[in-house]
């Protein structure tokens, strides 16, 4: 892919590209919605991801280019700007305004991407295009900050630009990934271990629903408030920095606190599911790979009934993998409102998984799903 983006480069900018770097997309192994809680997460990154070429113009200008959209941006370098509609060069720009917000001074630089992350498919597209942009910059222009300084400004890039108020797991993940390893993340103190995900007669499978995401974002947004409001009803009672801070026993004893079915439901997803991670980290490093499939089950239910963020096309997928021997465990992975599953599949099945799985799916939804066997890969990185 380096050659290619180095070759379209020249073709687009009539020069060459001075560096090129990869930064990957994710999945979630579990912990849904609990980044934004304080909770435990388990991304791990894939080899899917953005490539970006970068040179610099004496113009004073930044060009962005794409080879997946059509749609070109150039601003002025010496300024930040504005958010440009739901223009996909907002990502970067962004980024750059933060890097300017903080002092530093960033020249003309000519940009062309690439990226294999199915775009809203919840894989991360978004966060590993602002890890692209954010790790190239900083590594070409020597700007000094560490992998965590750039998660942070990618994630304020999400909250306070683009408008989504998602947690820290996306941009950490793509950033602190590691080959076959999983990050275990703790999102109140941004603690972390990486744990080897070592899934012996089974591999990752990661099904797209193709289901767009609509309204994801005011959807993801409104699930932000709900939480805030559980949080502020069990504060009349007792001291809690973020709902996952509250065991499953603890929470038992104040959730009379909500009255607001929907408000108790979301609450429970979360204090439940933040205790779902802590066994499947224990289960993951003892090699225990069926309660980590029951566990990934339990959290889809909980993600389905609960929160109410699975939809039928991701419910199609889990239903199906529990019908199939040769499945231990499914669920949705990122934010929902369609996008992807992921499935523990026995090595060896993963045809006639794809096969039957269309043919439900297909009989089901109208129209077929994708299915790709996930690779676990590393960070970002210059090529
Ligand atoms: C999106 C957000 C993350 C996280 C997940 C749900 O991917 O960007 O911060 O909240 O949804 O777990």
């Amino acid at each position: 892919m380096k050659i290619k983006l180095e070759e379209k480069f020249a073709e687009q900018y009539r020069k060459n590209p001075d560096a090129v770097y990869f930064t990957p997309g994710r999945v979630n192994l579990i912990g849904e919605h609990i980044d934004y809680n304080g909770g435990l997460v388990m991304p791990c990154a894939i080899t899917l991801g953005t490539w970006v070429a970068i040179a610099p113009n004496a113009d004073s200008k930044f060009r962005f280019k794409s080879l997946n959209f059509e749609a070109q941006t150039e601003v002025e370098s010496n300024r930040s700007h504005e958010k440009n509609g739901s223009l996909w060069a907002n990502y970067p720009i962004g980024v750059i305004n933060e890097f300017i917000k903080d002092g530093k001074q960033i020249p003309g630089l000519d940009f062309l991407y690439f990226g294999n992350i199915p775009i809203g498919s919840g894989l991360s597209s978004s966060a590993s295009i602002e890890i692209a942009t954010a790790y190239a910059i900083n590594d070409y222009l020597n700007l000094g900050y560490d992998n965590l300084e750039l998660v942070k400004i990618a994630k304020r890039v999400e909250n306070e630009f683009i408008g989504l108020n998602s947690g820290i797991m996306d941009q950490f993940a793509v950033a602190f990934g590691e080959k076959d390893k999983a990050i275990v993340l703790d999102c109140e103190s941004l603690k972390y271990k990486m744990v080897d995900v070592n899934l012996g007669n089974y591999v990752l499978a990661i099904i797209n629903t193709k289901k767009p995401r609509e309204l994801a974002d005011s959807k993801y947004n409104e699930r932000v408030e709900e939480c805030q409001a559980a949080l502020r009803l069990l504060n009349e009672e007792i001291n809690l920095n973020n709902l996952c801070e509250l065991t499953a026993e603890k929470f038992a004893l104040h959730s009379h606190l909500i009255e607001d079915k929907t408000i108790l439901d979301r609450a429970t997803h979360v204090v439940k599911e933040n205790d779902r991670v802590h066994l499947a980290s224990k289960a993951l490093n003892a090699g225990e790979l069926q309660e980590f499939g029951r566990l990934m089950y339990a959290s889809h239910q909980s993600l389905r009934e609960l929160y109410e963020v699975s939809g039928k096309e991701l419910d199609a997928v889990v239903d199906f993998c529990k019908d199939y021997d040769h499945v231990i465990g499914a669920r949705m992975t990122g934010a929902g409102f369609g996008g992807c599953a992921i499935a523990l599949l026995e090595k060896g099945f993963e045809e006639d998984f794809a096969k039957h799985l269309t043919d439900f799916y297909v009989g089901k939804i109208g129209y077929p799903a994708e299915i790709y066997v996930s690779e676990i890969g590393n960070g970002p990185v210059k090529l």
